[in-house]
């Protein structure tokens, strides 16, 4: 199961994807937004990263105008570790070595067309363990610290 949401700006995008995950036969829960309407990144952000963190949604996918509010909210939330991507290989990469369970996405920097093929790489990549396991463990570590 995924989680998705978005503000506003990612709106148009959200549908567009949740019709490629849909198409693809693959379950999501949507957070919202429910309108066009101006509204605040933050209170999308942090309900798709307590989703994913809680275990309720194994991954999520946060779409902002450009994806840095929304990701920047998603991980203040304990446990989450969002990726911003505009392109393929940092998709895969932030999944092969960061272990990323939450993707970002900015609607109005990336056409449609890339925005789903990052989707799919996203979705399609293992985490590659090993090494990467430890510096992940590392990431983690810091909220320990807090
Ligand atoms: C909303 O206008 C815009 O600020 C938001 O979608 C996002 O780009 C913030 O990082």
């Amino acid at each position: 199961m995924l989680a998705i949401g978005s503000d506003h700006g990612g709106y148009e995008l959200r549908q567009i994807i949740m019709k490629h995950l849909a198409e693809r036969g693959i379950e999501y829960r949507d957070f919202g937004t429910f309108s066009a309407e101006s509204c605040d990144y933050p209170d999308y952000g942090e309900a798709v990263g307590r989703a994913v963190a809680s275990g309720e949604c194994e991954r999520g996918i946060v779409v902002c105008g450009t994806g840095i509010g929304i990701s920047i909210a998603a991980n203040k939330v304990r446990g989450i570790r969002c990726a911003l991507c505009g392109d393929c290989y940092s998709a895969e990469m932030a999944r092969a070595h960061n272990n990323a369970n939450m993707l970002a996405l900015g609607a109005r920097v990336l056409g449609e067309g890339l925005a789903l093929k990052i989707v799919d790489t996203f979705l399609d990549t293992g985490f590659e363990g090993g090494r990467h396991a430890r510096r992940v463990a590392k990431i983690m570590a810091i909220e320990g610290r807090d």
